[in-house]
């Protein structure tokens, strides 16, 4: 029996907001108390408000994430961290150069290992998120394949941090950014369904109309490995956070 909630909000940002509420009641809270939070982090268009609205709270509300360890779901493979494409780099534009999070505390799988120790690292990667106590909050996009994080269709439901091949529908996707499909690299190194599923409450956001199909296949459909969101009707605490248009296709 599926266990998820659907929010559905009138526009991006009133759900981005929403999302960051959370975030921010769970970090006071824990705050207060003395105690760490641990975030799973997504990169991509679809976070960016969300992010936005926290850099906000810090500013404006005085939200600390000094007591804040963070894990990004995925980077791509080759990629220096400085490049402007890497997902390090957008999550320091986006949001870690704008709070005061400890530099320490950023986790974001490499994307500049030599291939003989990519194996290694995502051991290590999943570990240390079990090291911190596992993650409280996952935020996630959703990709046009149903991907989450960079598990694409296929992926097993035991699946943890590892090298992944993209989807071509992926590679497209990301293609404008990237000045063309050449230049999209074919890897990443994702967080796998299994890390996804072990936070203890999971943020699943789409918005916008090109995303209503892929939610509705997530919804709507038995679980499937190939649409990997389905998983997340497995787990006992997801909401997905949707506007009006992303939300269009699902039954009334
Ligand atoms: C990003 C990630 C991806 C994106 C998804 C949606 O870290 O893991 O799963 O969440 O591709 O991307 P956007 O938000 O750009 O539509």
């Amino acid at each position: 029996m599926s266990k998820y909630t659907t929010e559905v909000f009138d526009s991006a940002i009133d759900g981005s907001k929403f999302v960051a509420n959370k975030i921010k009641a769970l970090i006071e809270k824990n705050n207060a108390e003395g105690k760490k939070t641990v975030l799973g982090l997504a990169t991509g268009s679809t976070p960016v408000k969300m992010y936005k609205e926290l850099i906000r709270m810090h500013n404006e509300e005085g939200l600390s994430f000094a007591n804040v360890v963070t894990f990004n779901l995925d980077e791509y493979y080759p990629m220096e961290k400085n490049s402007e494409h890497s997902y390090w780099y957008f999550m320091h534009e986006n949001l870690f150069n704008h709070i005061d999070v400890k530099p320490e505390n950023i986790n974001i799988p490499l994307g500049n290992l030599p291939q003989e120790e990519v194996d290694q690292h995502c051991l290590d990667y999943e570990a240390k998120i079990d090291a911190e106590g596992g993650l409280d909050i996952q935020i996630l996009g959703i990709g046009r394949t149903g991907h989450i994080g960079f598990n694409e269709p296929g992926s097993e439901l035991d699946s943890v941090t590892r090298q992944v091949t993209l989807a071509q529908i992926t590679i497209d996707d990301a293609a404008p950014g990237f000045g063309g499909v050449e230049n999209v690299p074919a890897k990443a190194i994702t967080m796998g369904v299994a890390s996804v599923l072990k936070a203890r409450c999971i943020y699943l956001m789409a918005y916008g109309e090109n995303k209503a199909q892929i939610v509705s296949d997530t919804l709507t459909n038995d679980i499937t490995d190939q649409v990997p969101a389905t998983y997340l009707q497995k787990h006992s605490n997801t909401v997905f956070v949707l506007d009006t248009e992303a939300s269009s296709l699902l039954p009334a």
